[in-house]
């Protein structure tokens, strides 16, 4: 159970490797995507189940060797410390933003940003995109982002203009993004899957969903199918917060919450459909247009962080102090 006594020699290392893993059930791993122990480790005893023709038991001990294999079980506090230790940041480009957030947006962990309709959740999400590519002194972890778009808003010229602001070559900024538009709920956490096979060989350290929760509000809709849409979301989170433990990499998500006028007491911006992200996500962000080109973005929840609220603006070069 505990990875304390299990630092054995040869840990697996290809799917191969695991215990139950033959060739036949390899090759239909593989074949449905499951090509290394990282992807196993994140899947569900239910998919991977599915994926190889075998019972869900024998899918869930392939799972924890995987998991045992990445040390994903117990550790003991040291491990953890020197774990966090590694944690990164990424610069905002704001200067009070990255103020808020203690140096930026963290690896290890899932950041939402939530807020209504040009709020500047996409304008965020661009700008990290383009700053993570920075070498670390200037903010940034020297890596590549995958960008995941559920609603057609990536613009690569905005990319650019970001980009060229800061010393970077558009060229080269484009190609360190590597996009996908995700068509449907089912789609986008099949991108998630095969986000997994690349992360590690394009030294990717930011994964961006842009939005995180459109699809799922669209294909389940009402109260009677809440139940299931939660069900499923949490799923896609967990497997987001694993991979960016596994891989120590920044996943950035975005909401859109819609103002409800009925309400006059309280948070007119209760997410619509409840609290399926307040559990899960170690990072809230709430941003609310001021005027002019001003944001207002209030920290909500972190779980060290204390709450606070500062101000950036939008320009023409990216996100700034006002
Ligand atoms: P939804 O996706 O509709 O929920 O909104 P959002 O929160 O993603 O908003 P988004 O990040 O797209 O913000 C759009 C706003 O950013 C615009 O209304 C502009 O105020 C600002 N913006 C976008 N591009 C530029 C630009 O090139 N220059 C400047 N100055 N502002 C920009
Ligand atoms: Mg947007």
């Amino acid at each position: 159970m505990s990875n304390i006594s299990h630092k054995k020699k040869g840990k697996p290392k290809e799917l191969m490797d695991l215990p139950g893993v033959g060739p036949a059930i390899a090759k239909k791993l593989m074949e449905a995507g499951y090509k290394n122990i990282i992807s196993i480790a994140v899947a569900t005893p239910a998919e991977l189940a599915n994926a190889a023709d075998i019972g869900e038991n024998a899918a869930r001990k392939i799972i924890e060797a995987a998991r045992e294999a990445l040390d994903l079980g117990f550790e003991t506090a040291d491990v953890v410390y020197e774990k966090r230790m590694k944690v990164g940041r990424i610069t905002t480009g704001s200067r009070n933003l990255d103020k808020l957030l203690a140096g930026g947006i963290e690896t290890q962990a899932i950041t939402e940003v939530f807020g209504a309709f040009r709020s500047g959740k996409t304008q965020l999400a661009h700008q990290l995109a383009v700053n993570v590519q920075l070498p670390p002194e200037k903010g940034g972890l020297s890596g590549k982002a995958i960008y995941i778009d559920t609603e057609g808003t990536f613009r690569p010229e905005r990319i650019c203009q970001m980009a060229q602001a800061i010393g970077l070559e558009p060229k080269t900024a484009l190609k360190n993004i590597i996009y996908a538009r995700a068509y449907n709920s089912d789609h986008q956490m099949l991108l998630v899957q095969q986000a997994q096979e690349v992360v590690e060989d394009e030294n990717v350290r930011l994964l961006v969903i842009d939005s995180l929760t459109s699809h799922f509000r669209a294909e389940y809709p009402g109260r009677e199918m809440l139940a299931e849409r939660q069900q499923k979301l949490n799923r896609h989170l967990h497997m987001l917060q694993r991979l960016a433990d596994v891989a120590n990499l920044a996943v950035f998500v975005t909401n859109q919450v819609m103002a409800r006028p009925d309400v006059y007491f309280g948070d007119p911006t209760e997410p619509v459909g409840g609290h399926v992200l307040a559990h899960v996500p170690q990072t809230r962000l709430y941003l609310r247009r001021a005027k002019d080109n001003r944001r207002i973005c209030r920290l909500v929840d972190s779980p060290y962080l204390p709450e606070g609220e500062v101000v950036f603006v939008i320009t023409e070069e990216g996100i700034r102090d006002p």
